[in-house]
Parts: structure tokens; C-alpha cells; sequence
């Protein structure tokens, strides 16, 4: 299978700025500023289909479109490495091997936007991807390839690694913004969309690690070779899937978009672990509704996901077998995003943790009929929160409902976890 972001790799280390430039790292930036023109990367980037790899699928030259052209004043890019989803580490492990694709990346979308300071947002565990990338913008600038008229062309483009606080909240693209202009870290109103106003007020397009990661090999090959890499006509590229779970191998792989849910688990992973049966999975990260083995054959893509009821979301795939208590696994999620809403409002700071205690209750064998109402009304109510915290955070709530609530039943009539031993 072709390796268009793992195509530099080197086992155990990360490669080197010699190793990059070598097998064509950076000729894509040479070829835009020598060849093309900011639009025709933009149309590059549209005809190529790539959609965003932070979870939402949004396609990314589309989102690069909405920027006006003719403001005065400065727009910006974001990369968001705010990588905090459970089940979720791509970024960590691609900028971990890699951090050059996405500082060329960066600087062919900047060209294309016309943005002169990029910022890259980076959640503050992640500190040999930070590493990484502050040694790779030294050795791009040292190279004249960032910086001030790069390569000669006229283009200047700086980028700034900035460190998160540390909230999962971070990661919504307007709570970023508001934490990087030095505020209190709760999202803003959208509309106004960043693309038309974000930091400081100015245009800016924020995009996830392995979205700009993307953009030197598209500029180099041509959205043609990109669509080609996909399993399905529908789809275009290849998706870093991160796995977890109860099977064989549990690690990063890049496998074309639109290969089956079935050929992941049963490839790549290796299979079940041991004497393990497959039960459910989360097919793109924690706030993502469950999969069951009903859906081995949805390619693994956008559309064919939420199709199928779910979302490709982050492409983080959590593997759970038949000894795994449902209840108890939506609960261990649920605690999380209860304890990461960031208060603003009200439907989030108080929703959450109520969602929580009636998990809770029902895993304790305390749980009664009426519960499995309020949790579906809930899934409701969490809908008018003022951002997708919430909502994301109900997904594999509704999931519990829908796939699996004749074992949230069998906790309530036997008055305990059937999958925990009786006293
Ligand atoms: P969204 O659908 O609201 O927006 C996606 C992107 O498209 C944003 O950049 C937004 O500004 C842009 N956009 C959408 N409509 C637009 C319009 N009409 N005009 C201009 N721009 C527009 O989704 P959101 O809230 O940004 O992301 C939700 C996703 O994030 C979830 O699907 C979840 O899977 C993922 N997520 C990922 C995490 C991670 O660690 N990677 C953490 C938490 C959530």
C-alpha cells in the first residue's frame, strides 16, 4: 500500500532534514513558487478532495476558499495539534517520525492564503513533537525555505510553535484561538466562521496536523494520484488510523481511506487478541457512536461512516471484545468529557456530570427503568450546548442506546454488572 505521510519513516527515530530534501522533501514548495500561483495551489488542494483529518471531514480547499481575498489586514493559520481525543495519537506519531511534511505543508498552504505568521498549536504532552518541529523550522529557515523571501520568491512565511495550557477544549477551533490570543479558553460563537473571522479578528484557517501534512504531495504528484490512493471512488487519500484495544497490534497505520472497517481488524491489527471475540469498536475516536461487527464492511470513510450511523471522525479505532461492559466503557468516556467541559455553558457543566451519575448508578446495579429515558432525553438536551463538546461527548451515549441497551437493562434487573463477578 502506498505511504504518502509514513513515506519518510525511518525505524525508531525520526528522519532526518537530510533524509527529507533527499527523497524529494520540499520540491513541492519549489515547484508552487517557482511554477504556481496561491490559486492554483487552492485549486490543487479542491480538486483533490482532501478533507479535513482532525475529525470533522470538512473539505480543506473549500475552507481555504472562504478566506476573503480582499480584506486589508493580516490572515493567519492555525495548525491544530491539540491532538486530545481519546483514542486518538496520528499527530503525536506522524510528527514523532516526520515533522517536515508539515512545515512544507504549512508554508504551500500559507503561500495559497496568503498568510505571513502561521502558528502551530501543539497540546504540551506532545514534547518530542515539539521538539521536532522547533529543530525542523530552524533547519527550513537555516535552508531559506521559511523565513523571509523564501527561496527568492518574494513569499516571506514565519511559523511559531505554541504550547497548549493543557484542556481538552483547546482543541475546539475557537477555544484555541481565544487561548492563543492569551483568554480564557471557551469557544466563540459560529458563525462568524474563523475562515471569515478568527484571531485577532483577522481571516484565519485552522487545520489539523495531518490535513497540512498532506499538501506537499498533492502539490508534487496532482490530485488525480491523491483521488488513486483511495480504496473507493468516493474517497481520496490515505487516513492515519490509530488502533487501541483488545487486538493483536495496537499502533499507528496509514491505510487508504475507504479500506473496511473488517480488513483493518482483521490486517493491520493482526486480528483479536488471543481468545478474544470482537464485541463493538469506536470507529474515529472517543465521541464517535459504536461500530459492531454488523459493520466490518462500511469503508472506512466520511460518508460511508456516517452513513452507516457513526462518524470517521479522527480515525482513532478503539477495539473492545465480548468481556468488555458497554456501560462501563461509555461511562469511563463519559467521566472524561464531564471532566473537560470547560463550564461555559450551562447544558455542558451540568448535562455531562448528570450523565455520568446515572452511568454510574446503572454500573453500580443501582440503575432503574426511568434512567434509560433520561439518558435518551439527554442525548437530546446536550444538542443545545453552545458547542460540539457536548453533543461529541453523547455520541457513544446514543450508540449504548441504540446497539446496546438490552445490557443496560440486564444491569438494572439483576441489580449489578453482569460482567463483574457476584459478591
Ligand atoms: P465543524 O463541522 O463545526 O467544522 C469543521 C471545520 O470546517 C472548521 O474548521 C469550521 O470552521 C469549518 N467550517 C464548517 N462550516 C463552515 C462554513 N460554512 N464556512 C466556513 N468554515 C466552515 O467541526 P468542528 O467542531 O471544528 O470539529 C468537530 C470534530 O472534531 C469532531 O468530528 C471530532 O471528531 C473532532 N475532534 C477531534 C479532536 C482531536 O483530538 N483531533 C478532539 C475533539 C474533536
Amino acid at each position: 500500500m502506498e505511504q504518502v505521510l509514513f513515506r519518510h519513516n525511518r525505524p525508531g527515530r525520526a528522519v532526518t532534514f537530510a533524509e527529507y530534501a533527499g527523497e524529494g522533501g520540499f520540491d513541492a514548495l519549489r515547484k508552487a513558487l517557482r511554477e504556481l500561483s496561491p490559486d492554483d495551489v487552492q485549486q490543487l488542494v479542491i480538486d483533490a478532495n482532501l478533507r479535513g483529518r482532525g475529525g470533522a471531514g470538512f473539505p480543506t480547499g473549500k475552507k481555504w476558499s472562504f478566506v476573503p481575498r480582499d480584506l486589508p489586514g493580516p490572515r493567519w493559520l492555525i495548525c491544530n495539534c491539540d491532538e486530545m481525543e481519546p483514542g486518538t495519537y496520528k499527530d503525536r506519531v506522524l510528527l514523532e517520525a516526520n515533522p517536515y511534511s508539515l512545515v512544507e505543508g504549512m508554508v504551500l498552504a500559507s503561500y495559497a492564503i496568503g498568510v505571513r505568521n502561521a502558528f502551530i498549536f501543539i497540546r504540551r504532552g506532545y514534547e518530542t513533537a515539539a521538539a521536532n518541529l522547533r529543530r525542523a523550522i530552524a533547519e527550513a529557515k537555516d535552508a531559506g525555505l521559511l523565513g523571509e523571501n523564501i527561496l527568492g520568491s518574494g513569499f516571506s512565511c514565519d511559523i511559531d510553535v505554541h504550547v497548549s495550557a493543557g484542556r481538552y477544549i483547546c482543541g475546539e477551533e475557537t477555544a484555541l484561538m481565544n487561548a492563543l490570543e492569551g483568554r480564557r479558553a471557551n469557544p466563540r460563537a459560529k458563525p462568524p466562521f474563523p475562515a471569515v473571522k478568527g484571531l485577532w479578528g483577522g481571516p484565519t484557517v485552522v487545520n489539523n496536523v495531518e490535513t497540512l501534512a498532506n499538501i506537499p504531495a498533492i502539490v508534487a504528484h496532482g490530485p488525480a494520484w491523491f483521488k488513486g490512493l483511495a480504496r473507493i471512488p468516493e474517497a481520496s487519500g490515505t487516513k492515519l488510523f490509530c488502533i487501541s484495544g483488545h487486538v493483536r497490534n495496537t499502533a499507528c497505520f496509514e491505510l487508504p481511506l475507504g479500506i473496511t472497517l473488517g480488513e483493518i481488524i482483521d490486517g493491520p491489527c493482526g486480528g483479536m487478541l488471543p481468545g478474544r471475540e470482537f464485541k463493538a469498536c469506536i470507529p474515529g475516536g472517543a465521541s464517535t457512536p459504536f461500530f459492531t461487527a454488523e459493520q466490518f464492511n462500511v469503508p472506512m470513510d466520511f460518508d460511508a461512516v456516517a452513513k452507516a450511523g457513526s462518524r470517521l471522525g479522527t480515525g482513532g479505532v478503539v477495539v473492545f471484545d465480548t468481556a468488555t461492559c458497554m456501560v462501563a466503557a461509555t461511562l469511563n468516556l463519559i467521566s472524561f468529557y464531564a471532566r473537560e467541559s470547560c463550564g461555559w455553558c450551562t447544558p455542558c457543566r451540568e448535562g455531562l456530570p448528570y450523565v455520568r451519575w446515572i452511568l454510574e448508578e446503572i454500573e453500580a446495579g443501582r440503575g432503574a427503568e426511568e434512567h434509560i429515558g433520561m439518558l435518551r432525553e439527554h442525548v437530546q438536551y446536550l444538542n443545545y450546548a453552545f458547542c460540539p463538546l457536548a453533543p461529541g461527548a453523547m455520541g457513544p451515549v446514543e450508540g449504548l442506546l441504540r446497539l446496546f441497551e438490552d445490557e443496560i437493562r440486564e444491569h438494572i434487573t439483576l441489580g449489578r454488572c453482569p460482567f463483574k463477578r457476584s459478591m
